[in-house]
């Protein structure tokens, strides 16, 4: 079997190659929050692929992440210049908060990121909301962060690694203002086409801040296209589309896929730990799972990852397959995400109303077909029912990746359990072993849980062993790995000067490891 990229590999490549050169990561959202609990203060990973994705990236590469302090207890913990070091535990990077006013969150991350871009960016029908005011807030809160970066790199060489859509006008503030600083962004979600993003009021602008980048990553080469069309029907720029390079006012941006991963190692081993073990104990309990088969699902509570399609298919099951009456329990965590934004309340209503209808419709005093569990579980718990589970649902309208189904691969040390996958995700395109369906169709779903229940233990094990190397092999050390292998390539190809860190291309190979 090829070996892959690891926590330790990646560590050596940002020793070597980095050295000299600061880096600073910057998100919306941070790694970890502090919040006051009735024991004191908890320090708790947010709920959402890129906290978890990231995390163990900066463990490996140490650094400074800046992003906002959104935890009740964050100020409390923080040292005199906003810092504190992570993971609690075991401190191997250190986080700078940025304080926002709640006029600054609400226009910002509700309003514009939120009620703006995210509908924007994922066709989920859900129609954006475009307001002045927030536009001007966005503009604002990234300027706030453009200072601290600036603050934070003084006039070290520094290499910047912007985090998604809630950044997209920093590249250019801080290409303005130290042309030499070497940034990247990935962008976690999807990018639309161009006829949907000329919808944005502003897009001149944001397109001009995304092309302060040197290297700018999305999850799929489809989404690369997107962009450099847009760009290509927006805006005065050179586009090579076959280069994949943007160039505008002399500068180029170079635009390439990097799909997302997960660190396989670290999931793997909780995932055999006794916590998980015992945890799968009080779920069998707790769910009332003897002589039952067991679905399940697990997302944040939003539009985009298609729960009430999910709940119908599976009543549609119920109706055209009496045999599982009584004998299938769904388990759907829904972890509360943006719940302020009306569209949100809206979901939850809906998925509320479809889980007590199907209950009323189909439950007994004795058995519930929808268990709906609506909080933040920590990952001992979620792998825990990832192990138990007959099959797992990722019914995405449309996702940048979903990181979900990577985990629920990455938990089945025993090769068994069936993913059903929705085709409109980012994962669908490396997981070709999961069932497969599309979201909108109740059919295909219902007949796809039926297909996983009643699927041979042989094809089940075939299909868990391939989508696990390809989880393994495609991990998140190798997606940061390969970001920054090519952003030394362009950097070297465009300075034109040897930037010393950055001037030859990493090899894994030359460390014992196969790309
Ligand atoms: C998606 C976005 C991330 C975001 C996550 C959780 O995965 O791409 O940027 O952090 O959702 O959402 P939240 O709004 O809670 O940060």
């Amino acid at each position: 079997m090829l070996k892959v990229w690891r926590r330790e590999v990646l560590r050596e490549f940002v020793r070597t190659k980095l050295n000299g050169y600061r880096f600073i990561l910057v998100s919306n959202r941070e790694p970890f929050e502090h919040r006051h609990a009735s024991t004191g203060i908890n320090c708790v990973q947010p709920a959402g692929g890129l906290a978890s994705a990231l995390d163990p990236v900066m463990r490996a590469c140490g650094g400074l992440w800046i992003a906002h302090g959104s935890g009740d207890a964050d100020t409390q913990t923080v040292d005199k210049f906003d810092r504190v070091k992570l993971p609690p535990d075991d401190a191997q990077y250190t986080l700078r908060r940025v304080w926002l006013s709640k006029e600054e969150h609400e226009a910002h991350y509700l309003g514009l990121s939120n009620q703006g871009i995210w509908p924007l960016c994922h066709v989920a029908f859900t129609r954006p909301v475009f307001d002045a005011d927030d536009w001007q807030a966005y503009r604002r809160v990234n300027e706030r962060f453009a200072e601290t970066v600036l603050e934070e790199a003084g006039s070290d060489p520094a290499f910047v690694f912007i985090q998604d859509y809630h950044f997209a006008l920093l590249p250019r503030m801080l290409r303005n203002a130290r042309p030499n600083l070497v940034i990247a962004q990935f962008w976690h979600v999807p990018w639309p086409n161009s006829e949907v993003f000329n919808l944005f009021p502003w897009k001149d602008e944001i397109l001009d801040g995304l092309l302060g980048n040197d290297l700018l990553g999305f999850q799929l080469q489809h989404h690369c296209q997107n962009f450099l069309k847009t760009v290509d029907c927006s805006l005065e720029a050179r586009v090579d589309e076959s280069g994949s390079e943007i160039c505008r006012g002399g500068h180029s941006t170079h635009v390439r896929p990097f799909p997302i991963g997960i660190d396989f190692d670290a999931h793997a081993e909780l995932a055999d730990s006794d916590a998980v073990a015992n945890q799968t104990r009080r779920w069998r309990e707790e769910l009332s799972l003897k002589g039952k088969m067991l679905g399940i699902g697990i997302d944040r509570l939003d539009y985009t990852k298609g729960i009430p399609e999910r709940l119908r298919s599976l009543g549609r099951l119920l109706e055209m397959h009496p045999q599982y009456r009584g004998k299938l329990v769904f388990a759907q965590i829904a972890v509360p995400s943006r719940s302020s934004l009306p569209e949100y309340r809206n979901i939850e209503q809906e998925v509320d109303y479809l889980t007590a209808q199907i209950n009323r419709r189909w439950g007994t005093s004795s058995w519930r077909p929808i268990v709906l569990m609506k909080r933040n579980y920590n990952a001992s718990e979620m792998i825990a029912l990832h192990r138990l589970a007959d099959f797992c649902v990722v019914s995405s309208l449309h996702d940048g990746m979903n990181l979900v189904a990577k985990e629920f691969a990455a938990s089945r040390a025993d090769e068994d359990g069936v993913l059903v996958l929705s085709k409109f995700t980012g994962a669908a395109h490396e997981l070709k072993e999961a069932l497969q369906v599309n979201p909108f169709s109740v059919e295909e779903c219902a007949n796809a849980y039926r297909d996983a229940l009643t699927m041979q233990p042989d094809e089940r094990k075939r299909r868990m062993r391939k989508m696990r190397e390809s989880v393994e092999d495609n991990n998140v050390y190798r997606w940061a790995g390969k970001l920054l292998s090519e952003l030394a390539r362009v950097e070297t190809k465009e300075k034109q000067v040897p930037v010393s860190a950055l001037e030859t291309e990493f090899q894994p190979a030359a460390l014992g490891v196969a790309v």
